[in-house]
């Protein structure tokens, strides 16, 4: 049965992927308590319905980091998505341009920047970075994603190491020698193995690919992000960053009102309130938790943007309430776009949509600048 609100796509993604995407994007990190949090803490926050306040015009544009948009929603970054469906990050690029909201590229995409911005040219496309070791490509791959237009720098800064994630040495995405494993799961989806593992070439990390070549494969890719991402980085490295970088900067994974406070005093334009979706530390707080401190911390200083959790428009409006200024969603649109493409993603959106103008026009808002801590119960 096709999909008919957000989280209903997971089921066919399910269906249709090898189980080491499947569970790439699904899982979460050690027991996988956070990622659990992250979705029961939003669904316990209640909202206060009102009545008989005029809902006939309930307008969801939204406007931050100098952008106008249709939504207060934006496709965050998700690691090898290109994997989920034949060129997959262009797909969804085009699904999020056509909604009006920012589509963000991961470091460790499958397409490059290039081909995203050729492929769905708006002007919304938001970049990325993980630093890995060789700061002298860092360099370059910065100049190269202003240049190419991206016009929002997101900085992720909790994964220093890759959380113990075990369903990926389970299923294959972790460890040598999984390769076997890998082509047999892939044999017995040959929907994905036609679309994807045939036709969906280069498997390579396409941002990296120009410097690590071959290496840039995917043979062992969570050993590779273990082995390449710089755990040295700390706030100083905004200086160089900045240097090059002169367009907005979001630092994302903050979920800490002093590290919110410290990305303020560093010079950041944002945050992203987010613990990896439950991919990093296990244990940590969800981000429903975390983020009223920080919204009270810095809200007035920095665009407070939220992920981890989301599952539906409803949520979106929940985080909205508990001070985010706008939302990312991550498996969400994976799962959209692993299930039926473009269109899949083109449709979570607009179930999103959907969902938002029903939460608002119940709790009595018509814009989404009358959203705040008053909608809670
Ligand atoms: C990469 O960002 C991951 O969470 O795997």
């Amino acid at each position: 049965m096709s999909a008919v609100a957000p989280g209903e796509f997971r089921a066919a993604a399910k269906r249709r992927l090898p189980r080491f995407l499947f569970d790439y994007l699904d899982g979460g990190a050690f027991a996988e308590s956070t990622l659990a949090r992250n979705v029961a803490d939003l669904e316990r926050i209640a909202l206060r319905q009102r009545v008989l306040r005029d809902v006939s015009d309930v307008d969801l544009s939204a406007r931050f980091l100098g952008q106008s948009l249709a939504l207060p929603v934006a496709l965050g970054p998700v690691g090898i998505a290109g994997m989920y469906r034949r060129r997959g990050e262009v797909q969804a690029a085009r699904a999020a341009h056509a909604a009006g909201i920012p589509f963000s590229l991961s470091t460790v995409s499958l397409c490059p920047l290039r081909e995203v911005t050729a492929g769905a040219p708006s002007g919304r496309t938001w970049f990325q970075l993980y630093v890995i070791r060789d700061r002298g490509f860092m360099r370059e791959l910065l100049g190269a994603a202003k240049d190419s237009g991206a016009s929002t720098l997101l900085f992720t800064v909790d994964m220093a190491v890759p959380g113990s994630r075990y369903r990926d040495r389970r299923s294959g995405l972790a460890g040598r020698g999984a390769g076997m494993r890998r082509l047999l799961q892939a044999a017995s989806h040959p929907g994905w193995a036609w679309d994807v593992g045939l036709n969906g070439r280069p498997h390579l990390l396409g941002n990296l690919a120009p410097v690590l070549g071959e290496a840039s494969g995917l043979g062992d890719y969570m050993g590779w992000l273990g082995a390449n991402f710089d755990p040295s980085v700390q706030w100083r490295d905004l200086d160089w960053i900045r240097e090059i970088w002169d367009g907005p900067l979001v630092i994302k994974g903050v979920l800490d009102p002093a590290d919110a406070r410290d990305a303020a005093a560093f010079g950041a334009d944002g945050i992203v309130v987010s613990n990896h979706g439950g991919r990093q530390l296990d244990g940590a707080l969800s981000s429903a938790a975390a983020l009223p401190a920080i919204a009270e911390a810095v809200g007035d200083r920095l665009t407070v943007l939220a992920d981890s959790g989301v599952r539906s428009g409803l949520d979106v409006v929940r985080m909205l309430a508990l001070g985010a200024k706008g939302v990312l969603l991550g498996r969400l649109w994976v799962y959209a776009l692993a299930a039926e493409g473009e269109r899949g993603v083109a449709r979570m959106l607009s179930m999103i949509a959907e969902e938002m103008r029903v939460a608002m026009a119940l709790t009595g808002v018509r814009t989404v600048g009358e959203i705040d801590s008053r909608l809670l119960a």
